[in-house]
């Protein structure tokens, strides 16, 4: 009776590690009490946080070669988070490409508590998990974002949304110490230039 508890120990702990490094290597938590969208016990009166809205792709981290390469050319992104009937996101990023501009959207699914998303890569196929770390849903958000990409290799993002296109400098740092903590060098840590057009709607 004692061997077997013991077995069974040993598989639930086996487990347990096995769905940690499954799940991410990297250290992450989730805004508590997340508040996707406004609810209905909270209309009328009050300040009811939410989201959902407009927001402002600032600033990105990431270890994907691809970024390294990229990275000097790109520039700040529109993304417009709406509900999704799964109870999700539609995130529908408006991004500047070759000077023209480009709507992408992603379908980020629920994943957990609150606040936890997944999405498929329409371009990779591949699947990523989607955190929001930190926000006070008025000026800013830390996101996570880790998945495998091309040739199975992990990446992991970290990136800042702001309501607007030029947050205070304390929003700045914020995100800056926020990228280190996940792991990056300065060199991988980038806040994207403004360019008027894709942002004029
Ligand atoms: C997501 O939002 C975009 C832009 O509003 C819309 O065109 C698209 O139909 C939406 N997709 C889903 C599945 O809700
Ligand atoms: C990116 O960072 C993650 C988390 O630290 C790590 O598991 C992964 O191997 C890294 N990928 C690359 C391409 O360096």
């Amino acid at each position: 009776m004692a061997a077997l508890h013991t077995l069974w120990m040993a598989l639930v702990l086996l487990g347990a590690l096995g769905g940690l490094q499954t799940r991410a290597e990297v250290q992450v938590s989730v805004q508590p009490h997340f508040q996707q969208d406004k609810g209905p016990g909270q209309l009328g009166g009050g300040r009811s946080p939410q989201f959902l809205g407009r927001w402002f792709t600032l600033g990105l981290a990431s270890n994907s070669s691809w970024f390294r390469e990229k990275k000097a050319a790109l520039y700040m992104c529109k993304s417009v988070v709406a509900p999704a009937a799964d109870g999700g996101l539609n995130l529908t990023n408006t991004f500047l490409r070759k000077d023209q501009c480009e709507t992408r959207t992603l379908l980020l699914r629920p994943a957990g508590p609150p606040g936890s998303y997944s999405y498929t890569s329409p371009h990779w196929g591949s699947r990523h998990d989607v955190w929001v770390v930190d926000t006070d849903y008025d000026e800013y958000a830390l996101l996570c974002t880790s998945g495998t990409k091309g040739l199975g290799q992990d990446v992991h993002m970290a990136s800042l949304y702001s309501r607007t296109q030029s947050p205070r400098a304390e929003v700045k740092e914020k995100f800056t110490a926020f990228a280190r903590a996940q792991g990056f060098t300065e060199d991988a840590i980038v806040f994207l230039p403004r360019n008027g057009m894709g942002l004029l709607v």
